[in-house]
């Protein structure tokens, strides 16, 4: 089958947008509710206008999720806590012995988190194994599409494949007699207007496709931000500097939902971390009908790539693309500066774009300031990995050591504060 590879701001807005049907989704890729439908159709709305700004006016699903950012605000102030503090007891020997110590916390943390906030689901032991099954079947299933007849010299990944894939069919199908249970009981949240009028099928592939959609993606960029911060100690002191200005004399405990948007320098560190780092690596759409797309013949029936790795490096639109400047992105959330917002789709574009955007991007900016707030940390990978080496379709840091440790000046304790008296109160994550 033909496919062709895109990069150009232009070309994206083309496959990405649609161009009035020429360009669509694969049909396996499935179905979607109306409450997906107007829910994303005004996000992408926002995007276009390039304004980070949620119009709490918008229509009812969009409110539905902005309600869901806030009233979850403090489960993920408190789960991103005890992520951070279970690094933080990660020892060197730990990490010696399992290349994967670090990913794997970072991923459970993640998953109990997006399964609470998103299903009001609280089983942090079923959490961190069906994490992890996740973490392991993504894994093998980026080999298969790098080389698809390598499952043949690698029978038991296969095996332990096939055996992941069945068990978060089944926690799929779990998490569906929980929401059940929970509509029964008049509890019915965010996540059942989501989901929409569907049959069973139809329900364990929308339950299944949210658990994976937001347990892949938020890990790998939260992994990547512990590298990029204890590597740009300049970007960690800014973002300290923030948070002095906007919690004066509280402590990161008291946060609250409101401190999220003025963290505008935080929020360039989290956007410039998915251009780098984009966790999404491959998005496909299917050419509809014969079409000439930048010059290009493209046949019905094309499969088009875009990836958005390459299209962040590309140097039309970016000055110094493969260079960390969170900066960028300072007076233009949307588009991080480039000539067009096209040339910036970590979430993708158009109408199949990211549903879960704004509480991504909130997540990891809660994420970051508890960690500039309480930590500090150095992060290393064994040979033969650099954290320069790209992997394809495996956009996780793999095997990244990190070394967190909790900020002893007790002037860093509670921020904005200088009389040692008051400071010396910890703030613990599980406050
Ligand atoms: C940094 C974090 C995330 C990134 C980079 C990301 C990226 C993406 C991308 C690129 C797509 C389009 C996929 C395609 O066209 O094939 C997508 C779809 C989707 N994402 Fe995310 N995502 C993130 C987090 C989340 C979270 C937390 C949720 C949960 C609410 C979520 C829910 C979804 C859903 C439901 C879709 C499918 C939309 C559809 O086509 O119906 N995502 N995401």
């Amino acid at each position: 089958m033909p496919f062709v590879v895109v990069t150009d701001p232009d070309s994206v807005r083309r496959v990405l947008g649609g161009d009035g049907g020429v360009y669509s989704k694969p049909k396996y890729f499935g179905y979607r509710s109306k409450a997906v439908k107007t829910a994303v159709a005004s996000q992408q709305k926002a995007a276009e206008l390039e304004t980070a700004e949620l119009d709490e006016k918008g229509d009812v699903s969009r409110r539905a999720l902005g309600q869901l950012a806030q009233d979850k605000f403090q489960v993920i102030l408190v789960s991103m806590g005890e992520l951070l503090s279970r690094l933080e007891g990660l020892t060197a020997k730990d990490m010696e012995s399992d290349d994967d110590a670090v990913i794997g916390i970072v991923q459970s943390g993640i998953t109990r988190l997006n399964l609470r906030v998103l299903f009001d689901y609280s089983d942090s032991r079923r959490a961190d194994d069906i994490g992890m099954r996740i973490l392991h079947a993504g894994r093998e299933f980026a080999q298969e599409m790098v080389n698809p007849l390598g499952f043949l010299f690698r029978p038991f990944a296969v095996v332990r494949f096939l055996i992941d894939a069945i068990a978060i069919i089944r926690f799929g199908r779990a998490l569906g007699r929980h929401l059940d249970h929970l509509a029964s009981a008049g509890a019915k949240g965010w996540v059942h207007s989501w989901i929409g009028k569907v049959g069973k099928v139809g329900k364990l592939g929308k339950v299944t496709g949210l658990v994976m959609a937001s347990t892949q993606t938020v890990p790998t960029a939260t992994l990547w931000l512990i590298y990029y911060l204890s590597e740009h100690p300049h970007a960690l002191e800014t973002i300290r500097e923030e948070l002095r200005q906007i919690l004066g004399e509280r402590k990161i405990s008291e946060m609250s939902y409101d401190d999220l948007k003025p963290m505008v320098y935080t929020e360039s560190v989290v956007r410039e971390t998915l251009r780098l780092r984009p966790p999404f690596p491959v998005l496909v759409k299917e050419c509809q009908r014969d079409d000439n797309l930048a010059g290009l013949m493209i046949p019905r029936g094309t499969s088009v790539y875009i990836v958005p790795w390459l299209v962040h490096q590309n140097a039309k639109s970016w000055e110094e693309p493969e260079n960390f400047r969170p900066e960028r992105f300072l007076n233009a959330p949307e588009s991080g500066g480039a000539p067009s917002s096209f040339a910036y789709v970590p979430f993708s574009r158009g109408s199949r774009m990211c549903g879960g955007y704004r509480l991504a991007v909130m997540e990891l900016k809660i994420f970051v300031a508890r960690f500039a707030y309480q930590y500090d940390c150095e992060t290393s990978f064994p040979p033969p990995f650099e954290p320069g080496y790209f992997p394809p379709l495996n956009m996780s840091p793999l095997g990244m050591r990190a070394e967190i440790s909790r900020r002893d000046s007790a002037a860093d304790v509670v921020v904005g504060l200088s009389s040692p008296s008051t400071s010396s109160s910890s703030d613990s994550p599980s406050q």
